[in-house]
């Protein structure tokens, strides 16, 4: 029995796959946040380069990966699919579990797929430096990364929380050579008016891509990247569904149910949507999303427009949210910690194509724990939320002594969040559940919006 199913180089994927000709229904259109309208392409002009923008809205199925893309993910890619052989075991399931080692990245997570493409993307346009905001770390230390290998300057506004819980993901993003600020910052006019109020703030992702679009716009020679949530990010991220498609086809399996944990949906858009085609072909195929109980965007949000970020200046996007307002608990998946989630993933789930689920941090970091003992590969805070997931998938097949074969996507090692491990050790990490009472609050800011 394979443990390790590798890809020969070769036939890694040359074309990402577009699920926007797949879906049940068109998206409804990302407006302006000025006028309300319809967003134009000139209106993303001054934050994305035209590349990209006509992948927002592409409609052919496939979109080649330009060969410089795929030269820099040679460094890592294909990545391997793992046989979870030893989880099985200690679980004592009739269930095949596969993962998907998405830790092998130079940066360790799945991030640079995306980042790498939006920096190309960006030279050829002529830019000199994007700027990001990062939840954990591990999107801003991506995008440091890829910048790199396109002769592009990188600055990264990372929530203050993580900026303190995760001092090393700094020094890789200052090793590639990008600059950190914790936000909110005190370098941008959102930044400091949020300081003056609250000069603790822990910060958001949602401030922090207020921050980073607003030194994008204001600055000629600059780009924003986002890290998820837009369709062109899920669109670079197919290729780790792609790769796992044909590395379980080369073991004769398909799964049964495909499992991500989801912050704005992009490893998990990654592992799922290039098995959308089969499902919207009659294939039995289950999509899940796993999002902590202390965010819970897709189990307990509203699904409507909203901004993507804290001042609004990003366009609105129809999208399950809690709010743009919505100040997440310090929980230790920070990369989870967002307000609304992508519009592809939203429309899916609202349709009943795809599950969503919600798990508290300690059951989901002894998941992890039992993944690190039986498996070896120390997961990422985020990820422990797919492995939990799995897990109670494995244990249903046990209690129904039925087969079942699960895929997830290992989306990043935590190599660099153990001091959330120690936390679980010591007992420091807390459950949260939000109250339906600050679930209402949270959407009552929505209600003030116009569009629905
Ligand atoms: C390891 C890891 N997994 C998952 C996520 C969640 O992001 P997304 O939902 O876009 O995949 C993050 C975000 O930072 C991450 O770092």
């Amino acid at each position: 029995m394979e443990r390790m199913i590798t890809l020969d180089t070769q036939k890694m994927p040359k074309e990402w796959y577009n699920v926007l000709v797949d879906l049940p229904k068109p998206l409804e259109p990302p407006l302006n946040p000025a006028t309300g309208k319809p967003l134009t392409p000139e209106d993303l002009s001054p934050l994305f380069p035209p590349a990209l923008v006509e992948q927002e809205m592409a409609q052919e199925r496939w979109i080649p990966t330009p060969q410089e893309v795929l030269e820099v993910y040679a460094l890592w890619r294909p990545t391997p699919l793992y046989r979870a052989l030893g989880l099985e075991k200690a679980l004592n399931t009739p269930a095949r579990i596969y993962y998907k080692y998405e830790g092998a990245s130079p940066a360790g997570s799945h991030k640079p797929n995306t980042a790498v493409a939006q920096a190309y993307y960006n030279a050829q346009a002529g830019i000199r430096r994007l700027t990001t905001e990062t939840g954990a770390g591990q999107w801003g230390s991506a995008l440091a990364f890829a910048t790199r290998f396109f002769n592009l300057e990188c600055t990264v506004y990372m929530v203050r929380v993580s900026y303190n819980q995760k001092p090393y993901r700094r020094t890789m993003m200052e090793v590639w050579g990008g600059k950190v600020y914790p936000s909110p910052s005190d370098k941008t006019q959102t930044g400091r008016s949020i300081l003056e109020n609250d000069p603790e703030n822990p910060g958001s992702l949602g401030i922090a891509i207020s921050e980073a679009v607003e030194d994008a716009v204001t600055h000629e020679d600059t780009h924003y990247a986002l890290g998820s949530v837009l369709n062109h990010v899920l669109l670079h991220q197919t290729v780790i569904g792609l790769e796992a498609k044909e590395q379980l086809a080369q073991v004769g399996d398909y799964p049964d149910v495909v499992i991500g944990c989801c912050g704005g949906g992009s490893n998990l858009g990654g592992i799922a949507l290039p098995f959308m085609a089969d499902k919207a072909a009659g294939k039995k195929v289950r999509l899940v999303a796993v999002e902590p109980k202390a965010c819970p965007t897709l189990t307990k949000g509203a699904f409507t427009y909203d901004f993507g970020d804290t001042a609004r200046m990003t366009p609105l996007l129809k999208m399950y949210t809690l709010g743009h307002s919505f100040m997440p608990p310090s929980i230790h998946a920070g990369g989870l910690r967002y307000h609304g989630d992508s519009p592809i993933i939203s429309l899916l789930v609202k349709e009943g194509v795809m599950e969503a689920t919600a798990h508290y941090q300690t059951e989901v970091f002894e998941a992890g724990l039992l993944f690190a003992r039986t498996e070896g590969f120390i997961p990422a805070p985020e990820t422990n939320h797919a492995i939990k997931a799995a897990v109670d998938e494995a244990i249903k097949a046990r209690e129904e002594g039925k087969e079942r074969v699960i895929l997830f996507n290992f989306s990043g090692h935590g190599l660099l969040d153990l001091g959330s491990y120690d936390a679980f050790f010591k007992g420091e990490l807390q459950d949260y559940e939000l109250s339906e009472d600050e679930i209402r609050k949270a959407l009552e800011e929505l209600e003030k919006l116009a569009v629905r």
